[in-house]
Formats: structure tokens, C-alpha cells, sequence
């Protein structure tokens, strides 16, 4: 027989029903999986629904059918059980922030926190805890931004003549002093798990914008390091900081502050040993940095008064 012959004989038989009736026998092997049903309860509340008062509204998920993040279970969830269910998300991996929320009592990203799959327990999911509520999952956060943007995140000179024609040079030690700082994707897990910013969020402001205050306060290239000091001196700005340490604890955000450029491979085992100790960034030592520094400003300034 030849080739071509083989190969149209082989054709006839794939078309025919008895491969298909092949097929099917095969596929009908195989069992369907036991349905993990896992239940989430979701905090709802609708400012434009007159009366509407925040409940928890409980969802069935197959785990089967769902990807293996909280995120996935709340797109899910939209897409397919409840269209009006209203959160925030963007980038699906942790470099965003726009999905931070309070999921099992701690504040997290949705999208990096992973579902726990014991499906006797629900899951519970409410916004960012002591925020305004905009709708259902989604804080006001319009304090916290009006906060961000009072310290003056951005580079600061004396003499703005040469800006835009050259750059700013910083050696490679200044720059790492940035390390652990510039990771900060203002998700504000950690202020909203901080009890002094719930108490005091108006005047107090918080863990991630003082991270971000030290953050230019010790870049190489700033000279505005005392000006942003005395914007600090007053008793709420920063020293409603009580070094609770729940921010350091929350933080989501893993820091690349041991990147693969500045470590031998020699060294790659114990960075991986420390990254799996270190949870997150740590606002609660920069507070800390900010507060030793205030000690000399204050020192420096009452020695030339
Ligand atoms: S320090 Fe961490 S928890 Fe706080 S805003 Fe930045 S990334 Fe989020
Ligand atoms: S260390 Fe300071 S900022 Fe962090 S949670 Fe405690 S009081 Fe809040
Ligand atoms: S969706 Fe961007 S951090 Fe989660």
C-alpha cells in the first residue's frame, strides 16, 4: 500500500463515528470531581439603594471552577452570581494596590491572598477597615491620597534653574538606601490596621504616607530633608505613632530589596531563607528613622537658636 493510500485510509477512519465513539467512551472514563463548594460572605451596602443597610451577603463558589485567589472568587462572583457586587482591582498581581481589603479579620490584597480551601469554613471579606465606605467593598480614600499628597512625594531642589537638563546622580549605596521604601504601592493595608490612624486618621497620618515621607527625606537627590522634618513637629503628624507594629505585621507588599543585580548566586540560597521570614515592607522602622532624626533636627535647631 502506499503512502498516500495509508494515510487517506487512516482519514476515513478518524472521520468515521466509531473514532468518535472512541473518543467518548474515553472521556466518559474519567470522573467528574466532587464539587468543593466554599461559601464567602461579602460585606453589601448600596448608598444609592434608599434605606440599604450593610449586611453580609453569603455566595456559593465551586473551588473546581474558580482560580486559586480571593480575587478570582469575587470575579467570579461578579460575572456570574451577582453583577451589583462592587470592589476594586486592576492589575491581578500585587503591584497596583487598588484591591486591598480586609479578608479573614487581616487587611490584604485580594489578589495575592490565596482562598483557604477548607470549605467547612466561610470566607470573610469585608473594605479596608475604619475608611468611609464608597460601596460594598470599595473605601473612600480620598484622606488618605489628601495625606499622601501633604508630604510632597516627589524630588525637591533649591534650585529648580537646572531641572529637566541634566540628571540627578546618586551612587549605589544612596540609591539602596531606598530599598524597602520605593516598593510601597499605597494599597494602605497598613494605615487602615493601625489604631492610632483609626482614631486619629484626620490629623495622624499614618504608616504608609510617613513611610513615604521618610522615603524622600533620605533620598540623596532631596533638599528639602529639614523642611520636611518641620512639617512633622506638631503631636499628631507623626508621633501618634505608638510602635504597635500592626502596620510592619500587614504589610503585603514583598520587598525586593535583595534583587538578583546586587546578590552573588552564592548568597541566592540566603536571600530566599530571609525573603521566607520577611513578610512585607516595614513602615513601623521608618517611623522610627523619622522619629531619631527629628531627635538631631531638633537639637540642631535648638543649638543655633
Ligand atoms: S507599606 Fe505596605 S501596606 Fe503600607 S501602603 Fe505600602 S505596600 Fe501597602
Ligand atoms: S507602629 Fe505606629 S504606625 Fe505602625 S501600627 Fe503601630 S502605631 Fe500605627
Ligand atoms: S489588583 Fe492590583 S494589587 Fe491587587
Amino acid at each position: 500500500m502506499s503512502v498516500v493510500c495509508l494515510s487517506r485510509n487512516i482519514l476515513a477512519f478518524r472521520n468515521s463515528g466509531m473514532m468518535v465513539m472512541v473518543r467518548c467512551a474515553q472521556t466518559a472514563a474519567v470522573p467528574a470531581p466532587e464539587p468543593r463548594i466554599k461559601k464567602f460572605q461579602v460585606y453589601r451596602w448600596d448608598p444609592d439603594t434608599p434605606g440599604d443597610k450593610p449586611r453580609m451577603q453569603t455566595y456559593e463558589i465551586d473551588l473546581n471552577t474558580c482560580g486559586p485567589m480571593i480575587l478570582d472568587a469575587l470575579i467570579k462572583i461578579k460575572n456570574e452570581l451577582d453583577p451589583t457586587l462592587t470592589f476594586r482591582r486592576s492589575c491581578r498581581e500585587g503591584i497596583c494596590g487598588s484591591c486591598a481589603m480586609n479578608i479573614n479579620g487581616g487587611n490584604t490584597l485580594a489578589c495575592l491572598n490565596k482562598i483557604d480551601t477548607n470549605t467547612s469554613k466561610p470566607t470573610k471579606i469585608y473594605p479596608l477597615p475604619h475608611m468611609y465606605v464608597v460601596k460594598d467593598l470599595v473605601p473612600d480614600m480620598s484622606n488618605f491620597y489628601a495625606q499622601y499628597k501633604s508630604i510632597e512625594p516627589y524630588l525637591k531642589k533649591k534650585d529648580e534653574s537646572q531641572e529637566g537638563k541634566q540628571q540627578y546622580f546618586q551612587s549605589v549605596e544612596d540609591r539602596q538606601k531606598l530599598d524597602g521604601l520605593y516598593e510601597c504601592i499605597l494599597c494602605a493595608c497598613c494605615s487602615t490596621s493601625c489604631p492610632s490612624y483609626w482614631w486619629n486618621g484626620d490629623k495622624y497620618l499614618g504608616p504608609a504616607v510617613l513611610m513615604q515621607a521618610y522615603r524622600w527625606m533620605i533620598d540623596s537627590r532631596d533638599e528639602f530633608t529639614e523642611e520636611r522634618l518641620s512639617k512633622l513637629q506638631d503631636p499628631f503628624s507623626l508621633y501618634r505613632c505608638h510602635t504597635i507594629m500592626n502596620c510592619t505585621k500587614t504589610c503585603p507588599k514583598v520587598p525586593k530589596a535583595f534583587n538578583k543585580r546586587s546578590c552573588h548566586r552564592i548568597m541566592s540560597f540566603f536571600v530566599l531563607l530571609f525573603h521566607s521570614f520577611q513578610q512585607g515592607l516595614n513602615p513601623g522602622k521608618a517611623i522610627a528613622e523619622i522619629k531619631k532624626m527629628m531627635a538631631t533636627y531638633k537639637e540642631r535647631k535648638a543649638a543655633a537658636s
